[in-house]
């Protein structure tokens, strides 16, 4: 019995590490996420009633532990350095010139980049193939043994892969960096938030916070992730460079950034900062720079390094994206839905190539946190297309002549009491009327997430309310040239191409057009959801409440809010102007979903059209198609020469379609 249940145990470990590899490192699992948890399961039941059998790299030890006293301290076998910095492709020529006066070398110099993970260096070391000891980089030669807290990121291997041939070193010491992907670093402070508890500024430091844990359980809930850049000592996996050694890593199972490339010198160094610069918001975590290596390791041995960096590396730093400013005013903005923001007016600073002068501070509470004050120096931060926003107040930069910052109690633009809805941070303007929030509507009708109308941006629209030409939506549709051309900025040409961009938006589609009344709790799924179940605008009106609920997706949020909006005088006098001015909204392709729910299948030789098109046609009305009979089948469309299937259909009760029978579906 006890060898079976070891056998299977081992079983268990070696298919859970072999899936978690292929999951979490390779991004090409073969189990499902149920079946993965399955396996898990069943390992932790028999861990569980054979403590004997319990082995240090089991995957079990990934949901962490019972908390520890303190951190042990490891010393490094070889100190843990850190990089020197270059800021410019000059900086650049600077760091290849040394290069070759050490060298003495002539020729051209081949590279390795890769992206500079912002995150927490550590170095693991692992022993027969298995992970032993994992710590911080510390001041670089003691670090803190995080063994138990590493164990729990997933794409660390708690073992290594071998292939046909045993491949791995007796030792081997491998260091990477640990980081806390952004979404992972928005949902931690979404969570916090919801707690009460303070934000972290960054991933990183999110990161790192996760990683000192004393409890393990506390760093396994956090979606942690690990790449690997080098190793403590090269010799033992017996490469000649850099990008050799990392491929060789990851055939060891450790994960390797998809983003390392080789340069045949510094002009394709370039290109790739360039490259990586570009890429570098739209990535799904943080890097900071670019690491430029240079890749044979022989190379690098005769360069040795200095006390605090190798002579072999170098990090180019990405311009900042934080900067510190100070908050000169802050301002009330009522949005759309009448959620009122603060926003703080900054001394102007150049963060990431761009004049910032405003930051958002997202709501009262967020204020509260941060404890800002008017004055206040602060730490910005402007992330690509993100609105800057405010991480920290720099304390010791107070003097005392700091204010704080008072949140009004009546709408800056109506004067209407604020409210705070119950189990809502936002602060908002109840009034629909507030002539604000009808100014964020109207830039929102025509922006990208509404009608999308060329030449009525932001500026234009606030131009165009501010001298009365426009007061509702209908009135877009009411401008004429000559009303135009008079305005400041605009001339003959501009009117022109606006009155076409407004020709081109009187036919808007249903779903875009209730997605562009930024009706609050009604988005772009919601409006589709309402364009595919009703024919057109007039059918939509018609409904009520409950027909709105009965519909898979909506809620009763959206119902009350659609229903209050939909049959608000306003709405209905817009709607007729609208009308009145040649707007006809387009139904959703009618029968869209006419066929959802059925399921066909397909016999014999069709006469009109190919099994493709027939296939094609049942799909886009929202039909799915089989290819054999089954008790999921409603109708069978039985082509010449029919055969067997058509009478076992039959005998099932199931519809038979001729192919006449089968077009006439189509035909409305
Ligand atoms: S190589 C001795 N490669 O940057 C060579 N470091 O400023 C040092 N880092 O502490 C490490 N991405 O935390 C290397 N691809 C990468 C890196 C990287 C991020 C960090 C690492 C190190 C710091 C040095």
């Amino acid at each position: 019995m006890s060898r079976q249940v070891e056998q299977r145990i081992q079983e268990l470990r070696r298919q859970l590490h072999d899936h978690g590899h292929r999951y979490y490192v390779l991004d090409a699992p073969l189990l499902s996420d149920g079946e993965y948890d399955l396996l898990f399961q069943e390992l932790v039941e028999l861990e569980a009633g054979h403590p004997e059998l319990i082995s240090e790299d089991s995957p079990t030890h990934r949901v962490g532990g019972a908390p520890l006293a303190g951190f042990e301290t490891v010393e490094h076998l070889v100190p843990m350095l850190s990089l020197d910095n270059v800021f410019s492709a000059e900086g650049m020529g600077e760091f290849e010139d040394k290069v070759r006066r050490y060298l003495r070398l002539e020729g051209e110099i081949s590279y390795v980049t890769e992206p500079k993970l912002d995150g927490l260096a550590v170095e693991l070391v692992y022993q027969q193939g298995r992970l032993v000891t994992g710590s911080t980089r510390g001041d670089g030669i003691v670090g803190e043994d995080i063994t138990l807290q590493l164990k729990t990121v997933a794409s660390i291997p708690l073992r290594l892969q071998s292939g046909p041939e045993p491949a791995w070193p007796e030792q081997l010491i491998v260091r990477g960096e640990v980081f806390l992907p952004k979404q992972g670093f928005k949902e931690l402070n979404e969570q916090r938030l919801e707690e009460g508890l303070p934000l972290f500024a960054n991933p990183r430091n999110a990161a790192a916070g996760s990683l000192r844990q004393l409890d393990s359980r506390v760093t396994a809930a956090r979606p942690l992730d690990f790449f690997v850049y080098s190793m403590s000592v090269s010799e033992p996996l017996g490469c000649g460079g850099q990008l050799e050694l990392l491929e060789s890593l990851a055939r060891l199972g450790f994960p390797v950034n998809p983003l390392v490339r080789g340069c045949a010198g510094l002009e394709q160094v370039v290109a790739q900062y360039e490259r990586l610069e570009q890429l570098r918001h739209g990535l799904d975590y943080e890097i900071d720079g670019m690491v430029i290596k240079v890749d044979r390791l022989e190379l690098q041995q005769r360069l040795g390094a200095t006390a605090r960096a190798p002579r072999w590396a170098v990090a180019w730093k990405f311009p900042a994206i934080q900067a510190t400013t100070t908050i000169e005013q802050v301002e009330f903005q009522v949005g759309r839905t009448g959620v009122v923001t603060p926003v703080a007016w900054l001394e102007p600073v150049l963060v990431d190539g761009a004049q910032v002068r405003r930051a958002t501070l997202h709501n009262q509470d967020e204020i509260g946190r941060k404890d800002l004050r008017i004055h206040d120096t602060v730490l910005i931060q402007r992330a690509g297309d993100v609105i800057p926003e405010v991480v920290k107040v720099v304390v010791e930069k107070r003097n005392g002549r700091e204010e704080a910052i008072v949140f009004p109690e009546r709408c800056p633009a109506c004067e209407t009491p604020l409210e705070q809805l119950e189990g809502e941070v936002a602060i908002r303007c109840l009034n629909v009327f507030c002539p604000a929030q009808k100014l964020q509507r109207l830039i929102y009708f025509a922006g990208k997430n509404g009608l999308d109308i060329d030449g009525l941006g932001k500026k234009s629209v606030e131009q165009l309310v501010g001298v009365g030409l426009v007061e509702e939506i209908a009135d877009f549709f009411y401008l004429e040239a000559k009303q135009l051309a008079g305005l400041e900025g605009w001339g003959e040409k501009s009117a022109q191409a606006l009155l076409e961009a407004l020709e081109r938006a009187r036919q808007p589609r249903l779903d875009i057009f209730i997605r562009a009344l930024g009706i609050r709790h009604v988005g772009e799924v919601t409006a589709s959801l309402l364009a595919a179940r009703f024919a057109d605008l007039s059918a939509l009106l018609a409904a009520d409440q409950q027909q709105l609920l009965d519909i898979e997706g909506i809620g009763f949020r959206a119902a009350a809010s659609l229903e209050q909006f939909l049959h608000s005088p306003e709405f209905a006098r817009s709607l007729s102007r609208l009308e009145a001015a040649g707007v006809a909204i387009q139904a959703v392709r009618q029968q869209q979903q006419a066929l959802s729910g059925r399921v066909f299948l397909f016999t014999g030789r069709l006469e009109q059209l190919s099994r493709n098109e027939a296939k094609e046609l049942v799909k886009a009305q929202g039909g799915q198609v089989v290819s054999g009979l089954s008790k999921r089948v409603t109708d069978l469309v039985a082509g010449d020469k029919a055969g067997s299937k058509r009478e076992k259909a039959a005998a099932q009760g199931i519809a038979i379609l001729s192919e006449e029978g089968f077009l006439e579906l189509f035909q409305s």
